[in-house]
């Protein structure tokens, strides 16, 4: 038994962590995978690295020093139960199996409880930033025992990004919490990606500007507080030529939005406890519009308005463009670090909210810098009922809602779809007003099915007798 590591799983992301692995010091690492050819081809490609391949699932045991430890980067679903099984029945009380693929943490929370039964520690890692990141430095949120921890974290340790010389990996909590939390930077990476892309799309019909001299705009941004991964990229995007019709690349790709469902589970589980996430939730909606091209075919008669878009000062547009961005962006990280605070109270986890900013600043998906002041706003207020009234955020949306404002209008007098914009806007109203009309919904419901209603002037639980004489009487609290 030699090595202190092992990866079951070799397609691209096994092996790129497997490398990743083998790259530091300290690290020997066993590899296995169900088909023979996927290990030859990982030992043949790269003979700088020192793996220990193995053949069977025994052969695997036996070369890992105790407690073993094994990532299983499958793809997530049945295969990866059906690894977990293999493994449990050649490891022993003690040993670590972490799940590195994107499982659903209730699949994570059941999987935890049935491996526990054996002994062995089960670990489900949520692991971001692509083929790349598991390469050169992902950001790693793992959940499962905290005993397993000390073995795995200094080992997930030596291969994470770093940012600001801490390495992007905490242990987040037990069973589900990592995967929970990779849920939830998926979701808010959907957020990201439909927000900027609705800023593209306003940009280019206001202004008229190319793809290229948007790629510009976007660069530029860049350096600013909107700085991040997927502005970088949304600037190589739009700068890219198609070679076979010299046309921009965006224009030649197929406006239909694929997803893998990771946005949808944070939606779902949103719904489930009662936070709303409409930011995500209009993202991966827009993602469900777009592909239906037989349903876009039939709208497509309906008109629009009539006058022709044209804005008259396009760098004043652009700059309301970027404001309402950001403001947007705050409105999605908000919702997100909610939806992790009620995961964490409803399923009994522990989760830093701060740390987990913390480690999202490098190697994942929707690193930025922004992630800095998550960090500083959980730092100075661990209990913060919501992220976006803490003192830097409310000063931008402070900053930033009157050219949010125009933005929203113009787009919406203009016929240019903007969900997220114009959804985030909503709560940003909804939540910061004084009073709501859910007073009369309220009412509504206790019409028509005596749910009763609370009042603002006395304690209690009322009903009013809306069939008989309208008296108030005091009543069970129903909800
Ligand atoms: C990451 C990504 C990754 C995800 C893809 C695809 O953090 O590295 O979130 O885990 O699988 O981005 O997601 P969709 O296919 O659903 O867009």
């Amino acid at each position: 038994a030699v090595a202190n590591i092992g990866v079951v799983g070799l397609a691209v992301m096994g092996s790129n962590l497997a490398r990743n692995l083998a790259s530091r010091e300290g690290n020997t690492v066993a590899v296995f995978n169900r088909s023979r050819s996927k290990t030859d081809e990982l030992l043949a490609e790269h003979p700088e690295a020192e793996f220990v391949p193995a053949y069977s699932y025994e052969e695997f045991a036996a070369s890992l020093a105790k407690p073993r430890t094994a990532i299983i980067m499958v793809k997530a679903g049945a295969g990866t139960d059906a690894v977990i099984q293999a493994l449990t029945e050649v490891f022993e009380p003690g040993d670590i199996i972490v799940d590195g693929g994107n499982a659903l943490f209730t699949d994570t929370i059941r999987r935890e409880k049935a491996v526990r039964e054996t002994g062995i520690n089960f670990v489900g890692a949520g692991i971001s930033g692509g083929e790349e990141g598991a390469l050169n430095g992902p950001s790693i949120m793992p959940g499962g025992p905290e005993e397993s921890w000390v073995t795995l974290g200094p080992i997930l340790k030596s291969i994470a990004a770093v940012a600001e010389g801490e390495p992007c990996v905490t242990h987040i909590g037990t069973d589900g919490a990592g995967h929970f939390v990779k849920m939830v930077h998926n979701g808010i990476e959907y957020a990201d990606m439909q927000l900027i892309a609705e800023a593209y799309d306003l940009i280019r019909r206001g202004t008229g500007k190319t793809p290229a001299e948007i790629a510009d705009v976007f660069a530029e941004w860049n350096k600013g507080e909107l700085e991040s991964y997927l502005i970088e990229i949304t600037a190589e995007v739009l700068r890219q030529d198609d070679a076979e019709t010299g046309k921009p690349l965006v224009d030649v790709i197929l406006d239909q939005a694929g997803a893998k469902g990771t946005g949808a589970w944070t939606v779902q589980t949103a719904l489930s406890l009662g936070v709303p996430v409409s930011g995500i939730a209009e993202a991966t909606f827009a993602r469900s519009l777009s592909s239906h091209p037989e349903q876009r075919e039939a709208a497509s008669a309906l008109p629009g308005p009539d006058e022709v878009f044209e804005v008259a000062d396009a760098d004043a547009f652009i700059e309301d463009v970027r404001q309402a961005l950001f403001a947007s962006k705050i409105v999605a990280y908000s919702q997100g670090f909610d939806e992790i605070r009620a995961g964490a109270a409803e399923y009994g986890w522990n989760i830093d909210l701060g740390a987990v900013s913390k480690i999202w600043r490098a190697g994942c998906i929707i690193r930025a810098q922004f992630l800095n002041r998550i960090a500083d706003a959980y730092a100075e207020t661990p209990e913060l009922p919501l992220l976006m009234a803490a003192p830097y955020f409310a000063d931008a949306l402070t900053r930033g809602q009157a050219a949010w404002r125009r933005v929203v209008i113009a787009a919406t007098q203009a016929g240019i779809p903007s969900p997220a914009f114009s959804s985030s806007l909503a709560y940003y109203d909804g939540i910061r007003a004084e009073r709501l009309p859910a007073a009369l919904v309220q009412g509504q419901r206790d019409f028509f099915g005596a749910h009763t209603y609370k009042r603002i002037d006395k304690p209690g639980t009322f009903h009013t007798l809306w069939s008989g004489d309208r008296t108030e009487i005091e009543a069970e609290d129903t909800h």
